[in-house]
């Protein structure tokens, strides 16, 4: 890492442009190829050893391999040859970190692109709300009025883009622990909680809102004996989710108006990564949907980082959705508009994922 003025500065800025290339080496699928490759080669060596995938198209190649050194994505050896490093190996190994880079380099740089001008044409009306970012802001900028009407979620899906979006999502860029093991680590006993429930008559049932492809719930099927595909229940709007073996599928989406949490008197509602997508007054919309299904024993989960810990995450999310990280005194005033109370929450010290426990006010 760098810790001279100059160079933090450098670095940071001149990784703009490199990251506009990324989808172009993912395409070229080069960080694959210099694995396969294993050993220094020249950008040619590289070229000669996959000519179906390059043909025609030498130049492109040979920058977006030089770009993908600026990231340190790719190791640059003796100023013309190229080698695989830990970072490309885990990039071509995960594919839940190759589309993670995908939407960070497509959607969300295409949407910081026109923050600036969204916010110039606003006369700086701040926050955004869910259907007027700079996203909707670019495509009406670009004369595209059909998208400009729609949620970056279905824009995405829109533009073919919303299965890798999933992707990315089912792991978060690699190495994520299950939540069941999480929240052991965080002091929060899961087990217990549905223990509990089956000692005192109440229902098991687990609905994961906006569960992409529930790995969530199928990590606590593994976790938790005798849980079945009737307790363990995904919400989805998503037109890449249309089923999920081993678990129950309910299409809800939650933005509708008018539109009741559908699974009444749960045991745990879990929310991983969907509040941050939201504006404060959706967040409190969709809250107030989870209170009024809740029963006294039901609880809400919800699964996000500690905003310190993540600034370019909530820059992402204010760009893309309008949304935002929150820190624990920002749960608390949301809960307290929907008739909720923070009764548990902890996270790690590093950028993972920690948890918020809300329940009813007695
Ligand atoms: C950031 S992803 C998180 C996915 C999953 N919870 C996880 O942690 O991997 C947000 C999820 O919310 C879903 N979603 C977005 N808008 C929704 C809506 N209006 N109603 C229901 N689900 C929605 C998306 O399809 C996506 O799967």
């Amino acid at each position: 890492m760098p810790t001279n003025t100059i160079d933090i500065i450098w670095n940071a800025a001149t990784s703009v442009a490199p990251l506009g290339f990324v989808p172009v080496a993912i395409h070229f699928c080069l960080f694959d190829a210099l694995v396969e490759l294993d050993r220094p080669v020249k950008g040619q060596e590289l070229l000669d050893a996959f000519p179906e995938k390059f043909c025609g198209r030498q130049t492109t190649a040979y920058d977006t391999l030089f770009a993908m050194t600026a990231l340190s994505w790719v190791e640059l050896v003796d100023g013309n040859r190229y080698k695989a490093n830990d970072t490309t190996r885990h990039l071509a190994r995960t594919p839940s970190a190759l589309h993670g880079v995908l939407h960070f380099a497509t959607e969300i740089l295409f949407s910081s692109a026109f923050l600036m001008r969204k916010l110039q044409a606003s006369d700086f009306e701040y926050p955004f709300a869910g259907l007027d970012t700079p996203m909707q802001f670019a495509y009406r900028a670009m004369g595209n009025d059909r998208l400009a009407q729609m949620h970056t979620y279905d824009i995405m899906a829109e533009e073919g883009r919303i299965a890798s979006f999933n992707t990315f999502m089912q792991g978060k860029l690699g190495n994520e622990r299950t939540m069941p093991e999480r929240l052991t680590l965080l002091g929060y006993d899961l087990a217990s909680v549905v223990e509990e429930a089956r000692g005192q008559g109440q229902p098991v049932t687990m609905v994961d809102v906006g569960g992409g492809r529930g790995d969530m719930m199928l990590q606590v099927k593994e976790a938790i004996p005798g849980l079945e595909e009737k307790d363990l229940i995904v919400e989805e709007c998503n037109p890449d989710i249309t089923a999920i073996p081993g678990l129950s599928l309910v299409v809800w989406d939650y933005n509708a108006k008018n539109s009741p949490q559908p699974v009444e008197g749960a045991l745990v509602y879990h929310l991983a990564g969907v509040f941050h997508n939201l504006p404060d007054l959706d967040a409190v919309r969709l809250l107030r949907k989870l209170s009024e299904a809740m029963a006294p024993y039901s609880r809400v989960l919800v699964h996000e980082r500690r905003k310190a810990a993540v600034p370019g995450s909530h820059a992402a999310m204010v760009v893309l959705y309008g949304g935002r990280e929150r820190s624990v005194e920002e749960w608390n005033e949301l809960v307290e508009l929907a008739g909720l109370q923070v009764t548990f929450y902890a996270f790690p010290d590093d950028r993972g994922l920690g948890v918020v426990e809300m329940r009813k006010k007695v």
